[in-house]
């Protein structure tokens, strides 16, 4: 296949853990160019992407940049759509998802994969507060009324999140670490910057295999307190639970975040969702992306490919 003839995939967020790991696994495959969004061309991330083999694109991702956004998605086979972290009081994520879809089919894309969640205020008729979730899914639901292929991939909670936002205190010669989540709850979990790539290189491969389809990312199915014994098992390191699973909890250990209380509402009814009506809807196949990814990566894996011993750590995104 001469390099012109392979299919080009724009990937938006390109340096974020998702758009990363699906840049990555496109190009490394060999079988699709990729043309990388992102504000910032200079970053290390786009220029680490460049040295890949992806073109970059420079092009702001919020709402209002309908031309630039056309632009970008110019002559593409595909699209992988992500949204990034939206804090409330913002609601830019709906129209972002909106404008970037308009976009793609305008520029003529053939086949949209959106990262998307389940609809909260639906599933849970309008008892818990997640925007970041339900507005996923409404732009989803925006998507199937586009005349674009669409395939949507739904991460499970981030193993990132432990490392990147809800980093564990060391008290002595214990890792106290905090979950959102009650210690007995198995919930799933994976990790973005490996699992998004395969998937999205999956549905890439064999369209028509995954048209309309929504398709859970999952590493592993896995408590808390499970969590903090494999890390104890794996790390040597001593470790125990802490419970932020409540306002008082979550203000205790993160103080800063009582300067912005929706979003401590947000993480509290993202939890209390997944907790009482489960993170993913009942029909959705959770098998799928540990049966066409055989690197899938569960908790032990991850710990020991990552080395990480509790310390925070930035992705650089
Ligand atoms: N954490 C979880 O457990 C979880 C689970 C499922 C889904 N999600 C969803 O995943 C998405 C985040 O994905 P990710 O963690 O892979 O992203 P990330 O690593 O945080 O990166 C976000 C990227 O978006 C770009 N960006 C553009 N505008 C931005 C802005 N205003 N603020 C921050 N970044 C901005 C940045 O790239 P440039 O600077 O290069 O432009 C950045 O690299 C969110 O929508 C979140 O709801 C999260």
């Amino acid at each position: 296949m001469s390099a012109d003839s392979k299919p080009l995939i724009v990937v938006s967020g390109a340096t974020s853990k998702q758009g990363r790991s699906v840049a990555t696994s496109l190009l490394e495959s060999g079988r699709f160019r990729v043309r990388a969004l992102t504000r910032n061309a200079g970053s290390s991330q786009a220029r680490n992407l460049a040295r890949m083999g992806a073109e970059i694109f420079a092009a702001p991702l919020e709402p209002g940049h309908q031309r630039e956004f056309v632009q970008a998605f110019r002559s593409a086979d595909g699209a992988f759509l992500m949204t990034p972290p939206v804090a409330p009081p913002s609601v830019d994520e709906l129209p972002l998802g909106r404008q970037l879809a308009d976009a793609a089919v305008e520029a003529g894309v053939g086949h949209i994969v959106f990262s998307a969640l389940e609809n909260v205020q639906e599933r849970s008729s309008g008892t818990k507060y997640a925007p970041h979730f339900t507005d996923k899914a409404l732009i989803a639901d925006y998507i199937r009324t586009l005349p674009v292929a669409h395939t949507f991939v739904m991460l499970a909670f981030f193993y990132t999140n432990a490392l990147e936002y809800y980093t564990p205190r060391i008290d002595g010669d214990t890792v106290l670490m905090p979950f959102y989540l009650p210690e007995d709850f198995r919930a799933p979990f994976v990790d973005p910057l490996t699992a998004t790539g395969p998937a999205v290189l999956e549905v890439f491969s064999n369209p028509h295999a995954y048209l309309g389809a929504s398709l859970p990312v999952i590493g592993d199915v896995i408590s808390p307190g499970e969590m903090v014994d494999v890390f104890s098992h794996v790390t040597g390191l001593k470790a125990e639970y802490r419970s932020t699973y409540s306002r008082e909890g979550l203000l205790a250990y993160f103080p800063e975040l009582g300067e912005n209380p929706l979003l401590v509402d947000e993480i509290i009814g993202m939890a209390e969702y997944a907790v009482e009506f489960g993170y993913y809807r009942d029909d959705r196949d959770t098998q799928w992306s540990r049966s066409i990814d055989s690197g899938a990566l569960n908790w032990e894996k991850f710990l020991r490919a990552t080395d990480w011993r509790g310390d925070h750590v930035s992705f650089g995104g």
